[in-house]
């Protein structure tokens, strides 16, 4: 029998992180690539010293009830851990990780790029040219929105919604206004003159695009819903890459379907996979498949991440992403 820790992946990584993880521990790879039913994770947590779930592996409180849990550590591969009973996991002393830092950029250039993509209506271009309903250039073909220059609402200044401004103010010269739980002086010092909003509304009023980059949580649940959307101008975007339950999708369909805003980017869903049918029917809105940290560097990292965190916890020290 193995000494080493057992340790369960959930679902196909890169194959660099699979091999450099399987060259420390007893790893079991899920060569599917389904994703695993809330049974089986329940299992997983009898049999193994270790699981690495991600987005897509719902770890509810009842899961940390049963006895003879085995795991020590569960290691996420993600930033967002809102799939896990966190306080549950850690009550039966599992310690939880995840993978911040790594997808920061990946994520902000991804919710940059629904802002173009909506502002300059390249979904629709896209569309129309290969649907062969391109019948030439003429002066007022497909006009959107112009970027530069305009004001952005970040909606969460954490490492992601600061990178947003970053990219934002430098690159395409936006002002930028956020509303945090706290003003965050980092915003100021690098010379992005962000402006605090401590209303969410006031920022909602006097943004052409409103990107939401803070995590899910029982406070931001739903926090853009029919009260908050109804501060947005007609001529105002919103774009989406944190979790889809900070936006009330109802409340969003309303709201497209009376003109009452631009547009809306969303990368993420309330029940994903599934997206709600009126979203395919609106011309101006741009809809991703949860792509924010998909790219290969990231994807690598994130696995690495991941490693150092159940190094470290197997060598007795503290992993440095432990929640
Ligand atoms: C991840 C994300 O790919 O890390 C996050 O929170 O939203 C995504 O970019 C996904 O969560 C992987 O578990």
């Amino acid at each position: 029998m193995s000494s080493k820790p057992r340790v369960l992946v959930t679902r196909r990584w890169p194959v660099a992180v699979e091999d450099a993880l399987a060259s420390g521990f007893d790893v079991t790879l899920n060569a599917s690539d389904a994703p695993m039913t809330t049974g089986e994770l329940g299992q997983a947590l009898l049999e193994f010293d270790a699981i690495c779930p991600c987005v897509t592996d719902k770890m509810p409180e009842d899961l940390f009830a049963r006895s003879g849990i085995k795991t020590r550590v569960i290691g996420n591969y993600g930033v967002g851990f809102n799939h896990i009973a966190v306080e549950a996991a850690k009550a039966r002393g599992i310690t939880v990780t995840n993978t911040p830092d790594v997808l920061t950029d990946a994520t902000a250039d991804l919710a940059m790029t629904l802002i173009l993509m909506l502002a300059r209506r390249a979904g629709e271009g896209e569309r129309q040219l290969r649907a062969g309903r391109w019948h030439g250039w003429y002066p007022t073909h497909l006009m959107g929105a112009q970027v530069t220059g305009k004001t952005l609402g970040i909606v969460g200044m954490g490492r992601i919604g600061q990178a947003m401004a970053e990219k934002a103010h430098f690159g395409f010269g936006m002002n930028i206004l956020y509303h945090n739980r706290k003003p965050i002086p980092e915003a100021d010092s690098r010379r992005i003159r962000a402006e605090y909003c401590t209303e969410l509304t006031w920022l909602m009023s006097k943004s052409d695009f409103v990107a939401i980059h803070c995590p899910s949580s029982p406070l931001t649940r739903h926090m853009i819903n029919e009260r908050t959307l109804s501060y947005m101008r007609p001529d105002a975007y919103l774009i989406n890459t944190s979790r889809g339950d900070v936006v009330d999708e109802k409340a969003l369909i309303k709201f497209l379907q009376k003109g009452l805003i631009a547009g809306a980017g969303l990368d993420v869903f309330e029940q994903e996979p599934t997206v709600p049918e009126a979203f395919l029917g609106f011309e101006n809105v741009v809809l991703l498949p949860h792509l924010g940290s998909a790219t290969t560097e990231t994807r690598v990292a994130m696995g690495m991440r991941v490693l150092g965190n159940l190094n470290a916890f197997f060598n007795g020290e503290e992993p440095p992403d432990k929640l």
